[in-house]
């Protein structure tokens, strides 16, 4: 069985399209590791595809945010306005299915689910020293996380923890990490609707646990067509210049 990753959707149909087209035929389940919305132009567009893939997805603070779960006073001034932004936009409906996600950890389909650390949701693990209790106490050897918008992740064996630096070339569509169980793998699919590790095209990755194989994808897509649409909301423009620069 292939499972299909998405995080870090953040509002952006455009890039979701991308992903769901390269990854068409290639997938059996979906997983989402969240922040469905937030920052970009189409929370309704990218709430109601998700919920039609019928994808597993648990919540991101970006979610909890404009749901009012969360209160936004450690969120910068922009990221506030976009989760107000948010807020006003999403059709009730809509809003009543992102305040029901479940939190992280979530078991699934033979892998972990969180979407920051494993112990608490909202923390980012971008470190070998925050990896390492997702590493050690998730119930499944691979477990997926989101977050920090940058792909890539962790393994663990035998006390040595390794920083796996999985990147597609700007020429390739996606790099494969091999599966070595009893290994333990702490792995984060990148982000579909705003990469922060300089690669500017969407992120996703497809996990094939049966063959010990898990790609980790990038595809382009019009990122103008994006920023057109968030400076026609009014949406602030360093949300807008960070899509071109994948940072
Ligand atoms: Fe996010």
């Amino acid at each position: 069985m292939r499972i299909l990753v998405l995080s870090d959707l953040h509002s952006n149909a455009s890039a979701l399209d991308a992903v769901l087209d390269a990854a068409k035929d290639r997938w059996d389940i979906s997983v989402c590791l969240g922040d469905v919305v937030g920052y970009g132009p189409d929370p309704n567009e990218v709430t109601a595809r998700l919920r039609k893939l019928a994808t597993h997805t648990i919540r991101g603070n970006h979610d909890k945010a404009v749901t009012g779960l969360m209160p936004t006073d450690d969120f910068n001034p922009v990221a506030k306005s976009a989760v107000d932004w948010t807020r006003a936009q999403l059709k009730p409906e809509h809003l009543a299915w992102l305040s029901a996600l479940p939190p992280g950890p979530l078991a699934r389909d033979g892998v972990v689910l969180v979407h920051g650390a494993f112990q608490d949701e909202d923390e980012y693990v971008f470190t070998p020293a925050q990896a390492l209790d997702g590493l050690l106490d998730s119930t499944a050897p691979v477990t997926f996380f989101g977050h920090t918008h940058h792909q890539g992740g962790f393994s663990y064996q035998d006390a040595q923890l390794e920083v796996l630096q999985i990147h597609p070339r700007p020429s390739e569509s996606f790099a494969a990490l091999r599966i070595e169980l009893p290994r333990r793998y702490l792995l984060n699919p990148g982000s579909i609707g705003q990469p922060r590790d300089g690669d500017p095209r969407a992120a996703f990755a497809i996990a094939d646990l049966e063959h010990q194989v898990i790609e980790f994808w990038r595809v382009p897509y019009d990122i103008s067509v994006v920023q057109q649409r968030m400076r026609a909301a009014h949406l602030p423009e360093p949300l807008v210049q960070r899509l071109l620069l994948g940072r």
